[in-house]
């Protein structure tokens, strides 16, 4: 009896042994995978970044589509959007992105007004992805990022995320102002297939379903024509005249 304890025991030592080294094992296999994910996260985003290089035409879409979720979410702070997704470039360099501190480099870009800063966020610009990779940012979070950049740099810029955009937006409706921040994205270029402005072949058969057509086609969206034109501060009025506007140069 006590014989058959004992060697109970022994397995029982042996096999709590064994879990004890296994455990060890499962933590240094976890560690290890983890460190392979960072760096292939850190790949896999490089790469992103380079797609988005090559197809602007995409990504204008997919930030189009996604926009209308981030309606839902509730608005974050400049400094956090900035932590979670700018300062992979912009706290080093990354890309060639004006660094935040770097009153220089920030100096002509800050000149430009805050409208067309929020504007290449928005979209991109050149190696600047767009939506600076927070695919489910709105305006205001962005423009929120861009205050919080700008203040960091020794620049003084209101960082109240959500005022400055809804004002921005213009109060009367400007077809032309609402072409040029928004729809010329798509209708100055082409992109994703959208008839370009001053194009008239293009805009012909569209001009011919009626102008209420058009307006209602610009509030709701058509196949890749996105949903406002992707200008979600944009009031119904606001579009229509950006569609007039864009009818008018292309008849
Ligand atoms: C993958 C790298 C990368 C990320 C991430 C990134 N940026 Fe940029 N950004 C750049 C580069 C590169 C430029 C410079 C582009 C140029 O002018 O050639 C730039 C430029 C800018 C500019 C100046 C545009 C101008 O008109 O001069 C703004 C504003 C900006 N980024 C905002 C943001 C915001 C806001 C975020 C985060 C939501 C962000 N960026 C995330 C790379 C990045
Ligand atoms: C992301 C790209 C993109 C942006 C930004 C964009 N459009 Fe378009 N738009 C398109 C595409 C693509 C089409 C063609 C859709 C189709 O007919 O398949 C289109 C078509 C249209 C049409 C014609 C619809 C019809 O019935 O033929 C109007 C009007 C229009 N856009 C207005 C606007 C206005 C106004 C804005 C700015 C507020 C805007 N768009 C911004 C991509 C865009």
């Amino acid at each position: 009896m006590s014989h058959q304890d004992k060697s109970l025991f022994t397995t029982f030592a042996a096999v709590l042994g064994f879990l004890v080294v296994l455990a060890f094992v499962f933590y240094f296999v976890a560690q290890t995978a983890v460190g392979n994910k960072d760096a292939a996260g850190d790949n896999s985003q490089a790469t992103q970044t380079a797609d988005e290089n090559i197809k602007p035409v995409g990504n204008v879409v997919v930030a189009g589509e996604s926009s209308a979720g981030a309606a839902s979410a509730g608005p974050r702070s400049g400094a956090d959007v900035f932590n979670g997704f700018c300062m992979a470039c912009h706290g080093t360099g990354a890309a060639g992105a004006p660094k935040v501190g770097d009153k220089a480099a920030w100096k002509p870009r800050f000149a430009q007004g805050m409208d067309t800063l929020l504007n290449h966020a928005v979209n991109g610009i050149r190696a600047m992805p767009p939506k600076g990779t927070c695919g489910d940012c709105s305006d205001d979070e962005l423009k929120g990022a861009i205050a919080h950049m700008l203040n960091e740099t020794g620049f003084k810029v209101k960082v109240d995320a959500a005022a400055p955009v809804a004002a921005a937006a213009p109060a009367a409706a400007d077809g032309k102002k609402i072409y040029d921040t928004t729809c010329m994205a798509c209708h100055a270029t082409g992109a994703a297939g959208a008839p370009k402005v001053g194009d008239k072949a293009a805009w012909a058969p569209r001009i011919a379903q009626g102008m209420d057509t058009l307006a209602q086609h610009a509030v709701a969206g058509i196949r890749a024509m996105p949903p406002r034109g992707t200008c979600a501060a944009c009031s119904d009025d606001d579009l229509k005249a950006a569609m007039e506007y864009m009818v008018g140069e292309s008849k």
